[in-house]
């Protein structure tokens, strides 16, 4: 049997190595952002051109999406006609949003992204420009294990990508490294034009996580006749 890899890299359980603010909390909060995570998306969103491949007014999936930063950049990139649908299983944090989580050009589920009603309840507000992940399961310490449940809500965002992602849509999808991560980068190659796996900058230096992106999906289905 080949020996899985697992890298040297923190996972602590519940993230209490984490608690103390960093530079890149403090300049999220002092920007108007709840989370430091805006900054991972930015990076790759500038690398990349996550907003820029698809016709506006562009309809966004944020998977994972509380407290709120990823949705909230998104809103300002995407401008006045764009749409966002935000899922996640805990609530968002509506004290630096301005209102703009709360208006009519986004939605909120509340739920667990990989229930059957939740997957309902977003494919009937599809098809979408860009679908982006950035689920992370609470850690447990125990790399094996968290790769395994992060790879979980990473195939479920695949499989979003493959239901309710426009031919020419883009995918921007949280791992943890290690186990079968790099199957998951193989098969976005499979169904984009371009993939690319990319470690922003703001992540912290000893987390396992990086990003897969998938650039101009390939392939049509059902999605592109909406
Ligand atoms: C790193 S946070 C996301 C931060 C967010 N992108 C932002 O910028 O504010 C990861 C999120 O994944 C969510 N999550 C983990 N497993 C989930 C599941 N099965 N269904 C829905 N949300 C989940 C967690 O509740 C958590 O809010």
């Amino acid at each position: 049997m080949p020996r899985t890899f697992y890298p040297r890299c923190t996972l602590k359980a519940s993230m209490t190595r984490y608690e103390k603010p960093d530079y890149w909390s403090v300049k999220a909060k002092q920007e108007g952002y709840p989370a430091r995570s805006v900054y991972k998306l930015q990076a790759m969103d500038e690398k990349f051109g996550l907003f820029s491949g698809h016709p506006k007014p562009g309809k966004v999936l944020d998977l994972g999406a509380a407290p709120g930063s990823w949705s909230l950049y998104a809103l300002k990139r995407l401008g006045a006609g764009g749409f966002i649908l935000g899922v996640d299983r805990s609530s968002l944090a509506r004290d630096y949003d301005g209102g703009l989580l709360s208006g009519d050009r986004y939605c909120f589920l509340q739920g667990d992204l990989t229930s059957r009603e939740i997957q309902e309840a977003i494919l009937v507000q599809g098809p979408f420009h860009l679908v982006m992940s950035d689920a992370a399961p609470g850690t447990t310490g125990h790399p094996s294990v968290d790769a395994l449940r992060s790879l979980v809500l990473a195939e479920a965002a695949l499989e979003y990508a493959d239901l309710a992602l426009f031919k020419g849509g883009n995918l921007v999808v949280k791992v943890f490294q290690g186990g079968e991560s790099p199957n998951l980068l193989k098969r976005i190659r499979e169904r984009f034009k371009t993939a690319k796996s990319f470690k922003p900058a703001a992540c912290r230096g000893t987390s396992c996580e990086t990003y897969y992106v998938g650039l101009d999906k390939k392939s049509t289905n059902w999605a592109d006749a909406g």
